[in-house]
């Protein structure tokens, strides 16, 4: 892999996913690896990225110079710029000039790997203080800015290349360039890792792990849990049996989309369980959204166990072990909880989601090394459905934590109802891959008075809730067309009984959340 080596600023991911659009794998590892570490990773080019630090303050992470001694070629972004120059014997300054955001970078000198094929002047981001004032020695100096007098350096003899600058990001406008270079003439890497080559990867990984026991998944009709399945699916067949809960609380042809085209494209055997009366009849009376989340998520676990327990005994009475629970973990959970270092597969065992001490199963984890746009990817690939693939993030309570107030049939039809009026409307305007998620929501406790045809009408309004967000740690409402808007209004208040009004959340987050629950 190319490493990435974090100095602790929000940059790493995003480098190593930048990493891999240029369809080269690449992984992030903390700062605090050592050098032996790292070469033992037998990485093929490590990248130093950006972080908050100064090179000379008290604690700043530092460079073991032996790691620019190893043969291995290495690209540092602004901070891990400074600490190589630092390390090779440069200069790092206060020049007194901090440089933050848009800025002019012009080449100097005839002959830049990096910059090969591009404008003598781009338009960079920068945010620095500190700046490298002498180079090290061996390192031809191949861009200035106003307040970095070096701002790029390279050597091809030892394959040691920085910016000061941050290429990852959009702002760079020849960031990807810059990066594609060194990869590629850099340390002369070849662009051949994508979606078919994670998927053979993985089938052989997990073949490896499983053996010839049994493997059961938990399918919630998500994107991560269906390509996980998949994948799966594909290595060991109908080793894998799939338990789908249809809860009750999914939108309008989800379910159905799990139980009919899911199986359909990929052949997976699912068991479906039918726990609808049961999510309803344990709602009943319920308005807390707390208590509502409680409930459903312990109802869940119930019912799971139940299924996977027939499931286990029915493989044991045949005797066939179920040893193995496919987990859709994606890689910035897994960096995350640092453990962005490790490449196994498997978890030992490890209690998941409530499950009982004697109901224990090892992890699957094939998408552990993946972001969520090459999850995307790869179950587009596998045949997956695009309605899966591309579906919005939804909460796993569903539509119970959509309405406010009780959650009985009639009210989740009411929801499901203006909920798919919208989807379509904004899939039919080209939305869908604008908005990162909008929740539809039912005022069933709220009553407003209402004209339609001759008479009064006394209903309750639907609350749209479009937000634009990357991560759903922070939201803003999204600006739909005030067109789409008014025909999903008009729509809604024609079609939906119950309903005489339509409203838009311009709320962002904080302080309102993306749910209403
Ligand atoms: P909030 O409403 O907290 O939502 O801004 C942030 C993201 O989390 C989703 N969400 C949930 N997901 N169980 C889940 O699995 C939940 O109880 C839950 N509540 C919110 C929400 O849809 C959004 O993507």
């Amino acid at each position: 892999p190319v490493l990435v080596v974090d100095y602790g600023a929000q940059y790493a991911q995003l480098i190593a996913r930048r990493v891999r659009e240029a369809r080269i794998y690449s992984e992030v590892v903390p700062h605090t690896a050592t050098v032996e570490d790292l070469i033992a990773r037998d990485p093929a080019a490590i990248i130093l990225s950006g972080g908050p630090s100064s090179v000379y303050a008290d604690g700043a992470p530092s460079l073991d110079a032996a790691l620019l001694a190893a043969g291995i070629p290495v690209f540092g972004m602004c901070y891990g710029f400074q600490a190589m120059a630092a390390a090779l014997g440069g200069t790092v300054a206060r020049t007194g000039l901090r440089e933050y955001g848009q800025t002019t970078m012009r080449r100097d000198g005839p002959h830049s790997t990096l910059f090969h094929g591009q404008p003598r002047e781009q338009s960079v981001w920068m945010s620095h203080g500190d700046s490298v004032s002498v180079a090290p020695e061996g390192m031809t100096v191949t861009a200035t800015t106003a307040g970095a007098p070096v701002a790029a350096f390279e050597d091809d003899v030892r394959r040691l290349y920085g910016v000061q600058w941050h290429p990852e990001v959009v702002h760079s406008t020849f960031g990807q360039e810059v990066l594609e270079n060194f990869l590629y003439s850099g340390a002369g890497l070849a662009p051949d890792w994508d979606a078919a080559s994670v998927i053979d990867e993985q089938v052989e990984a997990i073949r490896a792990t499983v053996g010839d026991k049994r493997v059961l998944c938990a399918l919630s009709g998500g994107v991560d849990s269906s390509v996980a399945a998949a994948l799966v699916h594909k290595a060991v067949g109908d080793r894998l049996t799939c338990v789908f809960v249809d809860h009750g609380l999914l939108r309008e042809g989800e379910a159905e989309a799990v139980e009919r085209e899911f199986v359909a494209s990929t052949g997976v055997h699912l068991v479906v369980v039918d726990a609808r009366e049961r999510f309803l009849t344990a709602l009943a009376g319920v308005r807390d959204p707390e208590e509502k989340r409680k409930i459903i998520g312990r109802e869940f676990i119930r019912v799971f166990e139940q299924a996977a327990r027939d499931v286990v005994g029915e493989a044991a009475a045949e005797g066939h072990p179920v040893e193995f629970l496919v987990q859709g973990t994606l890689y910035p959970d897994v960096v995350e909880s640092g453990g962005g270092t490790g490449t196994a597969n498997i978890k030992s065992h490890h209690n998941v989601g409530g499950l009982p001490d004697d109901l224990q199963f090892a992890l699957v984890e094939p998408l552990r090394d993946l972001f969520k746009d090459e999850v995307r990817k790869v179950g587009l690939e596998l045949g997956v459905p695009e309605a899966i693939v591309w579906r919005q993030p939804f909460p796993g309570p569903g539509l119970g934590i959509r309405i406010v107030g009780e959650v009985t049939a009639e009210n989740l039809a009411t929801l499901r109802a203006a909920d798919q009026i919208a989807r379509h409307e904004l899939t039919a305007a080209g939305l869908d891959r604008t908005i990162w998620q909008c929740p539809v929501v039912l005022l069933a406790d709220v009553r407003s008075v209402g004209v339609q045809g001759d008479g009064r009408t006394y209903g309750h309004p639907i609350v749209l809730r479009p937000v634009s967000s990357e991560d759903a740690m922070t939201a803003d409402w999204t600006r739909l067309p005030y067109d789409v808007l008014a025909t999903i209004s008009t729509r809604i208040t024609n079609e939906v009984d119950g309903v005489n009004r339509v409203t838009l959340d311009v709320t962002s987050k904080p302080p309102g959340t993306i749910e209403w629950e």
